[in-house]
């Protein structure tokens, strides 16, 4: 593995220019940790799960008033493992909205939203919204009577806004009803916008813990 990675490296060129990164001494980890400090971790794990898995589905999934519901159901009963796929994605969306919520209860109970972390808690919190806005989206993909209602009910809360709810709910919905502009809509955020952001707040998240450290343990 190490003759591999020289020969790309001497090409490529990575181990010089990030010897300070890569070489850095262990930052401050406080004295006791216990695994609730891996919750944070196991939420990214379910994040990369989310990615590799809807990178598979979106091979086969056809985001289109028509095709939509069809396309679901080829996924899980003709497609070579898409029932598997298909489950993984949803599980891994449900423990992903879990952990991160336990995370949160962790960072909560341990103060570690105090100075100089109040920023990455506001992060932390971009996040959790991103992630809850990602699950609200692709309740919507499968395009059954069950995804249509939800949506229904959720798009419709944007309309009690005060003063400018109507115009809320019509840009959340493309539109006055729920049709193929909103499922359109709900694929591009749900694939694109939303994961895009994810990944651009995931990354100042960890570099605020790189910098800052664990704090320390009460
Ligand atoms: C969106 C998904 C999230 C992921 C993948 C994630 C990941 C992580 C990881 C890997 C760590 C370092 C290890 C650990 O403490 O577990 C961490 C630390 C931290 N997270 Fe998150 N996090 C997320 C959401 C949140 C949320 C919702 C909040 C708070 C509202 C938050 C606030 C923090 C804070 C303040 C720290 C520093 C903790 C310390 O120094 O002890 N994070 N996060």
């Amino acid at each position: 593995m190490g003759k591999i990675f020289d020969w790309i490296d001497r090409r490529f060129g990575v181990k010089e220019p990030h010897k300070k990164f890569l070489q850095r001494p262990a930052f401050g980890m406080p004295e006791k940790v216990n695994y609730s400090y891996c919750l944070g971790g196991m939420s990214f794990i379910y994040f990369l799960m989310l990615v590799c898995t809807g990178l598979l589905l979106s091979m086969y999934y056809v985001p289109s008033e028509k095709e939509a519901f069809k396309s679901v159901a080829a996924i899980t009963n003709d497609v070579t493992l898409g029932w598997l796929i298909r489950g993984l994605h949803k599980w891994s969306a449900n423990l992903f909205i879990i952990f991160i919520m336990l995370h949160t209860i962790r960072v909560f109970v341990s103060q570690a939203y105090r100075p100089p972390r109040e920023l990455n808690w506001m992060a932390g919190v971009l996040g959790l919204v991103i992630a809850m806005a990602s699950g609200f989206t692709g309740y919507l993909l499968p395009w059954d009577q069950k995804a249509y209602w939800a949506t229904e009910v959720g798009t419709s809360m944007f309309g009690t806004v005060p003063f400018i709810g109507d115009y809320l709910m019509r840009f959340v919905r493309g539109g006055l009803d729920i049709d193929g502009a909103t499922l359109i809509r709900f694929y591009s955020m749900h694939v694109l916008f939303l994961p895009a952001s994810m990944a651009i707040i995931l990354w100042a998240h960890f570099h605020m813990v790189k910098r800052q450290g664990i704090a320390k343990s009460l």
